[in-house]
């Protein structure tokens, strides 16, 4: 094809898939089968990657992401984002609407919407097309985020109709609930810290370096402001105004009334107040806008907020239970965590058993007593917490809840550092909660990644009495594994008290497996066998700073403290801990038998990437290798390249391994991506 034809197809291809895009992810209408869509889009990334001169910066293309964003660019905003002010009653609504009728002439008009509880957002267009999207910031300046604001579907790159030629739009964008859960759930499988709520999730994942990570995660937007200079304005109400964005291709809120009195705003506020519940988003109130554009500007702003809006917001739904008994759960890393224990009550849709105590100083300020009644709420957050105590309906001989003075597990005396909320049981060693806690770190993905072990059979092993650190694990013999097995009670989350019965075996493969993947992770890379021992305070990123500053693990042993936080990131409370951790003989001990095993314990000074052959390479990997794929990425990363999951324009090698799936290989010929082979590869980088 030549570049004149290209450039006709792609604007073709480029109108077609934008137009399914607002079917599908706007108007939840699709027109076409997905496959249909997903062959546009690969035809327009082929003919893109074919003529590179030819992609533009809104190309629907730009939705799978790919740039990285180091620090985002400030920007101020051209009007102010301001918030609104909060209402809780009736009577306040009323308030509001007289003191509105009050400054107008004629008679008032209003608008309610949702009030989405999510990140507001800014979104510039010139000409039909998106230009900036800008977080809210200060209010005055924000973070450029347009890169990742891209990736979100239902935000239209390009606009249809009459659309003026410079406008501004603001709404917010949220994390759905069943996709925030189903995150959460991922994370948790691989250690990652959980976001506390849908909120959280959409601030976090917005301002990722990776637009191409952004694109796999799943937020959506609503828009609900249409902003443009007075004397472009050509609608006269918000209301209409909305009704055209829709029609250039905005998502904008289908939740929404036009209401002449306080009567029928209540009737909207109070039907949503039990209905949010099955919005598959969350919301926390309502908002009411003054809906004639004149009257607004009448109306005006205070240094705050408009005068001719208001948000009401819902009470936290809230109800009483009983407390029926405290559990105190001792982690990994030591440290006490006290659990209450409820009678099962329902909430805001679920069934709420369990609250989190935090610590010691939280049930002495909150004067927690055996079988309170307690009020438990749930705001965003995931786990419920408790916020009152009803005294009336305390027993006369109940008694203040006692945080324990010892280790639940091996009664060792509980200490408590300066500054510290949290109580530790200091047996490190030898408390049954904590060896165990520590091997199921050892063994996880991101550290030594021992596949078929887990934590189940992790406490089979440690009741057999084969395993009491991680240099065990390394002693175990086939004989040894080979047809384990037991009954393994653990408790049960949805039932306190109760516990559920599984039997964990160990089977002829899964013993071989086990022993395969330990002596496989004799060449696990330094920074993850250090991340692996546990140390507190000492996560992966931290022990990636370690290993390449200082090279081995006998280096940071003898590093002053002075020399330990010379590193970048690395502060007192790190250097303090690693001190404590390498004068611990046992630690010592430990280490030096798994030397013995063959653990890396060192590792080569690191290449300059800047003069890497693979800088400014992206390279896609798929199917397997002799070496592991976490290797595969570290030499990648090594040699100045930048490793990504899928496939697309961008992509400059796919590295191909054995049993590669004939989709992706299919796809790369189309997108014409050089693919090379391991050997290939290592060719490539010993150059
Ligand atoms: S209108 C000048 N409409 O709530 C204020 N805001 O607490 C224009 N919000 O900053 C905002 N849903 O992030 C408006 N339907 C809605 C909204 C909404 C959520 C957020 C917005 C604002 C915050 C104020």
């Amino acid at each position: 094809m030549d570049k004149e034809k290209a450039r006709k197809r792609i604007a073709e291809l480029s109108k077609s898939i934008e137009q399914h895009n607002y079917n599908y992810y706007t108007l939840a209408q699709p027109a076409i089968p997905d496959y249909d869509f997903d062959m546009l889009m690969e035809e327009l990334i082929a003919l893109e990657k074919q003529f590179p001169g030819l992609t533009m910066p809104n190309s629907p293309s730009q939705r799978v992401g790919g740039d990285i964003t180091k620090n985002f660019e400030t920007v101020a905003h051209q009007y102010p984002m301001l918030s609104l002010s909060n209402s809780y009653s009736r009577n306040e609504i009323a308030d509001f609407i007289n003191r509105t009728q009050k400054a107008v002439s004629e008679k008032l008009e209003f608008v309610c919407e949702l009030k989405y509880d999510g990140v507001a957002i800014s979104l510039n267009y010139k000409s039909g097309e998106l230009d900036r999207a800008v977080t809210r910031g200060d209010g005055t300046k924000g973070d450029d985020v347009t890169a990742n604001v891209k990736t979100i579907r239902s935000i239209p790159l390009k606009l249809q109709g009459n659309y003026p030629d410079y406008f501004e739009i603001r709404g917010e964008i949220y994390y759905p609930k069943s996709s925030f859960e189903k995150l959460n759930r991922t994370r948790e499988q691989h250690g990652l810290q959980l976001f506390a709520n849908p909120r959280n999730a959409a601030a976090g994942t917005l301002k990722l370096q990776d637009s191409a990570e952004v694109a796999k995660r799943k937020l959506d937007c609503w828009l609900y402001y249409l902003m443009m200079d007075e004397k472009e304005q050509r609608f006269e109400t918000h209301y209409e105004s909305l009704q055209h964005a829709k029609n250039w291709g905005f998502r904008i809120p289908n939740n929404i009334a036009l209401c002449q009195n306080v009567d029928e705003i209540f009737e909207f506020i109070n039907d949503w107040e039990s209905a949010r519940h099955e919005l598959p988003f969350d919301i926390d109130g309502i908002v009411i806008k003054v809906n004639s554009f004149a009257q607004q500007r009448q109306l005006g702003f205070t240094a705050k907020s408009p005068r001719w809006a208001i948000a009401y917001k819902y009470k936290a739904e809230e109800v009483q239970t009983r407390l029926l008994s405290v559990d105190f759960q001792v982690g990994r890393t030591g440290a006490v965590t006290p659990v209450a224990n409820l009678e099962p009550v329902l909430l805001a849709g679920t069934t709420v058993k369990r609250a989190s105590l935090h610590n010691a100083d939280f049930i002495e300020q909150l004067g927690l007593y055996q079988h309170d009644l307690v009020t438990v709420e749930k705001g965003g957050e995931i786990i419920p917490k408790i916020t009152a105590i009803d005294l009336t309906a305390r027993h006369a001989d109940s008694k203040a809840i006692q945080f324990l003075a010892h280790c639940p597990e091996c009664e060792t005396p509980l200490v408590r550092q300066d500054g510290e909320a949290a109580w530790y049981c200091p047996n490190s060693e030898g408390c049954p909660p904590q060896i165990k806690g520590k091997i199921e770190h050892f063994i996880s993905r991101k550290a030594m990644n021992i596949e078929s072990l887990g934590e189940g059979k992790i406490a089979l092993l440690f009741d057999q009495g084969l395993i009491k650190n991680a240099a065990d694990l390394y002693d175990m013999s086939f004989d040894q594994l080979f047809g384990l097995e037991k009954i393994i009670e653990t408790p049960d989350e949805e039932n306190p008290g109760n516990t559920i019965s599984r039997k964990v075996s160990f089977r002829e493969k899964t013993s071989q497996n086990i022993l395969d993947s330990l002596e496989k992770s004799k060449t696990v890379p330094f920074h993850r066998v250090l991340f692996a021992l546990g140390i507190r305070y000492v996560g992966e990123t931290v022990a990636k700073k370690l290993a390449d500053a200082f090279l081995s693990i006998d280096r940071i042993q003898r590093a002053t403290y002075e020399e330990l936080v010379a590193v970048d990131e690395i502060g007192d409370r790190i250097a303090s801990s690693l001190q404590s951790y390498f004068n611990d003989e046992q630690h010592m001990h430990l280490i030096a038998r798994l030397k013995t095993k063959g653990l890396q314990f060192e590792q080569a000074a690191k290449k300059n990437a800047e003069q890497g052959v693979l800088n400014g390479k992206t390279i896609v990997i798929s199917g397997v290798f002799s070496r592991s794929r976490d290797e595969m990425k570290q030499l990648i990363e090594d040699f100045g390249g930048k490793n990504s999951g899928s496939l697309s324009a961008k992509t400059d090698y796919l590295l191909a391994g054995e049993n590669m799936g004939p989709a992706k290989k299919d796809k790369a010929i189309k997108l014409g991506i050089n693919i090379i082979s391991e050997a290939e590869f290592l060719q490539l980088i010993n150059q």
